[in-house]
């Protein structure tokens, strides 16, 4: 009797219907997945399977400690303690695992592949995903680093009155780290001030017309322990169906759950829209659950990528991009056509910040 494993293997050889006109591989990903696209696109060239490619190269940002909202180093809970969501799907089996609020696990996106392969369930959360994470043997590790403890600590003194005394939160920072850099302050002061929902997704297609895709992510900085956002929830921070087409999404989670974002961009898209299109429209339904008032969709950034079974791929946003401490940041995407180094392409948008 073939295992789980095998039947995955082998649905992964059987050959997909390939794309018209000149197959060839390609991965899209968010901004923050320029090298992860290239690592992507490399294990594609050593024909390695479109979900261990997506999967090697967002291990490079949750290996990371300087992407802040992914893996290790990414911001905490509110009280501290960094909380992981993955999700992966295989479009040639069909299939999907996910995890959500794991702990102390640095690869939630390798965790989530083994409960696709290993188990017949689909999601493990919290102590339970930890313990199978653990049974898988790997090994706990503290991911708060101490520049995502800083940036912690700055959001507690700017926020709750019990860490407050009066002076400003700032000052009472440079106190608590008399080493710390003048940057390195800006910075936590910054995260405290806009807490980031930054995410990785990745979609990778190959010249078989296979399909995969992963989103992993440490999730809203500060939320209350056990949030889960939308990045482990198959249909809204990713889907795939090798029929079809993948989209995936960064950004505010809760919005993208309403609105069962990756599902619905995948049944735009078989239902006959491009890629740019069924992107403009989930982000449209976005829109519409607010009314259509920009002050108050102003307050969060969402952003989702597509790629159609047939090489056509778009990312798209809320808005044009975002004021950070460094100026103007126009909304991105990561794409490697396996034509080079990975480049960023402009997201289409819905919105224009002044
Ligand atoms: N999109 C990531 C999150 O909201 O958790």
């Amino acid at each position: 009797m073939w295992s789980r494993r095998s039947w995955i293997a082998g649905a992964a050889a059987m050959p997909a219907a390939a794309q018209p006109g000149g197959a060839k591989n390609i991965v899209i990903s968010s901004a923050n997945g320029i090298a992860c696209c290239n690592i992507a696109m490399a294990h594609m060239r050593a024909n390695k399977d479109t979900l261990d490619a997506v999967i090697a190269g967002v291990n490079v940002n949750e290996n990371d400690p300087n992407d802040d909202s992914v893996g290790y180093g990414g911001l905490p809970n509110e009280e501290g303690v960094v909380e992981l969501d993955a999700s992966v799907m295989h479009g040639p089996s069909r299939r999907a695992g996910s995890v959500a609020s794991i702990r102390n696990i640095k690869n939630p996106s390798k965790v989530a592949k083994l409960v696709m392969t290993e188990t017949d369930h689909i999601m493990l959360v919290g102590e339970g995903a930890l313990r199978f994470a653990k049974s898988m043997g790997f090994a706990e590790e503290n991911l708060l680093t101490e520049k995502s403890r800083l940036a912690w600590l700055a959001w507690k003194k700017s926020h709750l009155p019990n860490w407050t005394d009066g002076v400003d939160a700032p000052m009472a920072l440079r106190r608590l780290f008399p080493e710390a850099s003048d940057e390195l302050l800006a910075y936590a002061w910054d995260r405290a001030k806009n807490p980031p929902t930054g995410t990785i997704n990745c979609l990778a297609l190959n010249a078989k017309g296979e399909m995969s895709g992963c989103t992993t992510t440490s999730g809203l900085a500060w939320k209350i322990p056990g949030r889960v956002g939308d990045s482990p929830i198959i249909g809204a921070g990713l889907y795939v169906d090798q029929d079809v087409g993948a989209a995936g999404s960064t950004g505010r989670g809760e919005e993208n759950i309403r609105v069962a974002g990756a599902h619905s961009i995948v049944e735009n898209m078989r239902h006959g829209m491009s890629p740019k299109d069924a992107v403009l429209d989930v982000l449209k339904r976005i829109s519409r659950n607010f009314n259509d008032d920009k002050a108050r969709l102003t307050k969060f950034d969402i952003n989702f990528y597509a790629l159609r079974k047939d090489g056509a791929y778009a990312g798209g946003s809320l808005w044009n991009g975002q004021l950070r401490r460094t100026g103007f940041v126009s909304r991105q995407f990561a794409v490697n056509d396996g034509s080079g180094n990975s480049r960023l392409e402009n997201c289409v948008y819905l919105y224009e910040r002044k």
